[in-house]
């Protein structure tokens, strides 16, 4: 006999999403009102992976998230999520998915412990098995001690763990989570990767949409940049690094005197055209080497320095590299991207 989860859904004759792709998403358009949210995105996460979908605010990460969770319905396209069609069988794919959104959903006035039981009451366990199962997330996730308490004293940490054992209750395969780490201290917010990671062993696929590169590089095995509810990019993150360079090489000259032969050597350095705020001079670079040649070209051009240094792209620079434009600009075509 089956039984378990059904991945796998065929309809004769008609689209037939790959066998081991837990998520498959074609063509998705979303429209509200004047805003074309999703214009057109294609999305495929491979069954047992986390797939980060990065993004800036209002490129439709959370509009893309929603309709896979069946919370909200595609103007256009199709998507299917274990093998379900998310329009004509929302019912099977809510059983399959857990979903952590980008703002707390906890009831605040609800202990955790209360809140983790109310969850699992709702999706019909016996009480002593919501019990059971609220004690293990409760101590999955460092809040044993804090379990008795209201969720309104919680630290936002704590709060965002709680929001993730929240949605772990009923065991989903498939989990979807809206920037899980955005307001987290530097700690808290690896301590919840490693949380994330220990999923994924135990065989959940995930979907994870986020602002931070290095987050979707810590995280994800495979990247879509989305932009304007467009994909502008996507692979594993290496390949993104390779086509975006996958750090950042910043040159500030004391004197802005310095300024033009730093850019100069910048250019030949990454055969890259910088950037250029004030002093700093920025360009992505995919040889680390670049920095010591940066030091002996410019200590011997006598220029000195008040910064230099090579870091990890942000977001930012991935997109400037991937569109020639800042990803906080404003969208010049938006009201043509309007259907008529
Ligand atoms: N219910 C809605 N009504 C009207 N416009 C909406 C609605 N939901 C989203 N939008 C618009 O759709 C676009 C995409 O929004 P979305 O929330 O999906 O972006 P996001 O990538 O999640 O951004 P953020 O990083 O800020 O959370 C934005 O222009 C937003 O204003
Ligand atoms: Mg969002």
């Amino acid at each position: 006999m089956c039984s378990g989860i059904l991945f796998v859904h065929i309809i004769p004759g008609e689209w037939s999403p790959a066998v081991d792709h837990a998520i498959w998403a074609e063509g998705l358009v979303k429209r509200f009102g004047e805003t074309t949210a999703l214009n057109g995105v294609d999305l495929a996460v491979r069954t047992g992976s986390v797939f980060g979908l990065l993004g800036p605010n209002g490129a439709g990460k959370t509009t893309a998230v929603r309709i896979l969770a069946t919370l909200l319905r595609m103007d256009e396209g199709r998507a299917t999520v274990g093998g379900y069609d998310v329009a004509t069988q929302a019912h099977q794919v809510r059983q399959l998915i857990g979903l952590t959104g980008q703002y707390a959903s906890v009831d605040e006035t609800l202990t955790g412990v209360e809140n983790l039981l109310l969850i699992g009451r709702l999706l019909g366990m016996p009480k002593r098995e919501a019990k059971a199962r609220a004690r293990e997330l409760l101590a999955d996730f460092g809040l044993t001690e804090s379990g008795g308490r209201a969720a309104k004293t919680y630290s936002g940490g704590m709060r965002r763990r709680l929001d993730l054992a929240a949605s772990l209750v009923g065991r989903p395969r498939i989990l979807y989570l809206d920037e899980p780490t955005t307001g987290l201290d530097p700690r808290a917010r690896l301590e919840l990767w490693d949380l994330l990671r220990d999923l994924v062993a135990r065989g959940v696929t995930i979907l994870l949409t986020t602002q931070y590169l290095d987050e979707a590089d810590a995280l994800a095995d495979e990247i879509a940049v989305i932009d304007h509810g467009r994909v502008i990019a996507n692979g594993t993150p290496d390949e993104l690094k390779a086509k975006t360079g996958a750090q950042t090489l910043a040159v500030r000259p004391a004197d802005g005197a310095g300024l033009p032969v730093v850019q100069r050597v910048v250019t030949e350095l990454t055969g890259m055209e910088p950037e250029v705020q004030g002093s700093l001079v920025t360009a992505p670079v995919t040889e680390p080497s670049v920095l010591s040649a940066a030091v002996r070209r410019l200590d011997k051009a006598g220029v000195l320095l008040a910064e230099l240094q090579l870091r990890s792209s942000s977001l930012d620079e991935v997109f400037l590299s991937l569109t020639g434009r800042p990803a906080e600009e404003a969208p010049a075509t938006e009201s043509e991207e309007v259907s008529a």
